[in-house]
């Protein structure tokens, strides 16, 4: 540590440095140091308890990162108006897992070892999104418990979320071979799960991790560095595509634009549900 006594205009500018690189090192090894950096404002908004649809505001912007030409995606596929209270959440989710836990609507049913139908809190407010089981999820029945599973943990501690407190589901519920991409196919049968999932949690906001949740989601091929950071909606549901977990252990340059996201989201989550939430 640098003499603050005897020079104090150096300590300063020795903190700072050592702070930047504390930061660096933070976005490098996963998102820990970070909680610290969240000066979040609570919200005005009035207190749902569903998060019903109808009680958000619509347009939303985020005009420094949305690019001009590109207008909010608000893809509707069915009327929530029927979704059921906390209460029964927990209920309605146990039973459509013992419905579909079974499923062979395609060939991944054969090569599973267990059906992924996704874990959390029934009456969510947030809920994540990946692509499909990997080796650990499907050998434990439980998504995200993998590499990349604790590093989205630490994504959603680091803006002070519990994993418990949240919804966690893929697109696919059971594992394609050697983690290849899900096959249109594959997504075209199971993505109703996924769907009937969201319809019964009602989050009101969903985060999308990499191409094949944020696609399925939005009904679109475009791709998720041109969709992050634009307004886009799943039946009214705010909906925060980033890169997936396992794309940030490739390649950790993509931590700087996830971190970004999950600052977004937590100020989002705290004007939409209130930040004592
Ligand atoms: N584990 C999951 O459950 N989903 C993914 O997308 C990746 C790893």
């Amino acid at each position: 540590m640098p003499n603050q006594k005897s020079n104090p205009g150096n300590s300063l500018e020795e903190a700072l440095k050592a702070l930047a690189e504390q930061a660096k090192t933070a976005l490098e090894e996963g998102f820990v140091y970070f909680k610290e950096d969240l000066k979040l404002k609570g919200s005005n908004l009035k207190k749902t308890d569903t998060g019903a649809a109808i009680n958000r505001p619509v347009i939303i912007s985020r005009a420094s990162m949305v690019s001009p030409e590109a207008g909010p995606i608000c893809v509707t596929t069915s009327d929530f108006s029927a979704s059921p209270k906390a209460g029964e959440k927990a209920g309605a989710l146990n039973s459509y897992n013992l419905k579909i836990k079974s499923c062979q609507k395609c060939p991944l049913g054969k090569t599973r070892l267990n059906f992924v139908f996704g874990e959390g809190a029934p009456g969510a407010k947030l809920v994540f999104i990946g692509e499909a089981p990997g080796a650990d999820e499907d050998e434990s029945g439980r998504p995200f418990i993998g590499r990349a599973g604790k590093l989205l943990t630490k994504i959603i501690e680091a803006v002070n979320f519990k994993r418990e407190d949240v919804f966690i589901m893929n697109v696919l519920k059971c594992r394609p071979p050697n983690n290849r991409a899900p096959e249109p196919e594959e997504v075209k049968e199971c993505s109703p799960y996924l769907f009937k999932q969201l319809e019964i949690i009602n989050p009101v906001i969903i985060c999308t991790l990499g191409n094949p949740a944020t696609q399925t989601l939005l009904q679109t091929k475009e791709g998720i560095s041109k969709l992050r950071g634009r307004e886009l909606y799943w039946n009214g549901i705010k909906v925060i595509p980033t890169f997936h977990p396992s794309a940030c252990l490739r390649n950790p340059a993509y931590k700087v634009d996830v971190w970004k996201d999950m600052k977004f989201l937590r100020k989002e989550y705290d004007r939409l549900c209130g930040s004592g939430n």
